[in-house]
């Protein structure tokens, strides 16, 4: 018994010198004072002895374990204490870390621009689906069957009656069969082309639509409605002009060009959308009294704005993906 005990105290001695943390400390509770621990056995061997060896060792036992017990609480305070200090000892002054933050993507963010600035107008904002009809695409907004405007516009067929739409412009036919005039609104959306894939063109785009219908609206109004448009967003001395154009919806038609110079280049006239009084066929077709109502259109590529506002040299880049070019737009 006497050995025994001596054993256990030089071990303790030295399993204390190892804490150095919580997990050490931890260890040698379990190891020492759990209920299967080192003084529990002790303890045992202890109530086998037999009757006349017992007070010798009653005693010494006793106060081996309040010793070590002692100790250990002693060490623990000591380990505890430490860990809390450690955790107030935050350096404050360090630098934050920085999370890179995303931004819109540059057409979305163009798009938004253009909304604001027909809202600020009192134009409300519609929508349409990509997937269209021949008939709205086409067929409603007078383009009769295999009349070559058609091939203005190189489409995606799915059908013989549905096809990717080419335009915008369909959205117009929906509003106006579903909603009775004034209309006073823009509709956004992705269109779809069959080109060939260039700096110039690319297989899809975005577009917006304006259409307002009324018993008193006029092509000077459609005018000022333009040119402050093409104001707000490239600028007050912005380079426009209006010239005659065609459109089978609109009569009469007109494109906007406005002045581009590039630094160091010959400066040119580049067109930036199409507009005109809507075709009182249009109206007919739709159930709209063409007597009553008269109305203006337009339509414009939010691809062609942007690459113009931020001197955007190839289409391509804006379905690319890449960061490198996309996180200069923040
Ligand atoms: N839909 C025409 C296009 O994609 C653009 C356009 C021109 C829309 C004149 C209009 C308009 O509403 O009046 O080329």
């Amino acid at each position: 018994m006497k050995e025994k005990i001596e054993t256990i105290h030089s071990e303790f001695e030295s399993d204390c010198s190892t804490i150095t943390d919580k997990s050490t400390l931890e260890s040698v509770r379990i190891k020492y004072f759990s209920r299967n621990g080192l003084f529990a056995k002790l303890f045992e061997d202890f109530k086998a002895l037999p009757k006349e060896e017992k007070p010798k060792y009653g005693k010494v036992l006793n106060q081996e374990k309040q010793i070590a017990q002692a100790k250990f609480n002693e060490i623990k305070e000591k380990i505890e204490s430490k860990s809390e200090k450690q955790n107030v000892d935050i350096d404050l002054s360090l630098p934050g870390r920085k999370y890179k933050i995303g931004n819109l993507h540059v057409l979305t963010q163009t798009l938004n621009e253009i909304k604001n600035i027909f809202k600020g107008l009192g134009f409300s904002v519609h929508t349409g689906p990509e997937i269209e009809s021949d008939e709205n695409n086409f067929e409603m907004l007078n383009f009769p069957p295999d009349h070559p405007a058609r091939d203005m516009q190189d489409t995606y067929f799915l059908s013989n009656s549905f096809l990717l739409r080419t335009h915008t412009s369909p959205v117009q036919v929906r509003l106006m069969r579903n909603g009775k005039p004034p209309f006073r609104a823009i509709m956004p959306g992705r269109v779809y082309r069959n080109e060939a894939i260039s700096a110039k063109s690319y297989c899809l785009f975005h577009q917006v639509e304006g259409l307002v219908i009324d018993t008193d609206v006029t092509f000077a109004e459609l005018k000022a409605t333009l040119v402050y448009f093409a104001k707000q967003l490239f600028g007050e001395d912005v380079k426009y002009r209006f010239r005659s154009s065609f459109f089978p919806f609109t009569e009469p038609s007109a494109e906007v060009d406005i002045w581009w110079q590039p630094k160091n280049k010959p400066g040119k006239w580049l067109e930036i959308l199409g507009c005109g009084m809507v075709d009182p066929n249009v109206l007919n077709n739709l159930g709209v009294d063409s007597e009553k109502y008269i109305g203006y259109a337009f339509g414009m590529g939010i691809e062609r704005m942007a690459m113009l506002k931020y001197g955007i040299d190839d289409i391509r880049l804006f379905y690319d993906n890449d960061n490198r070019f996309l996180s200069q737009f923040k």
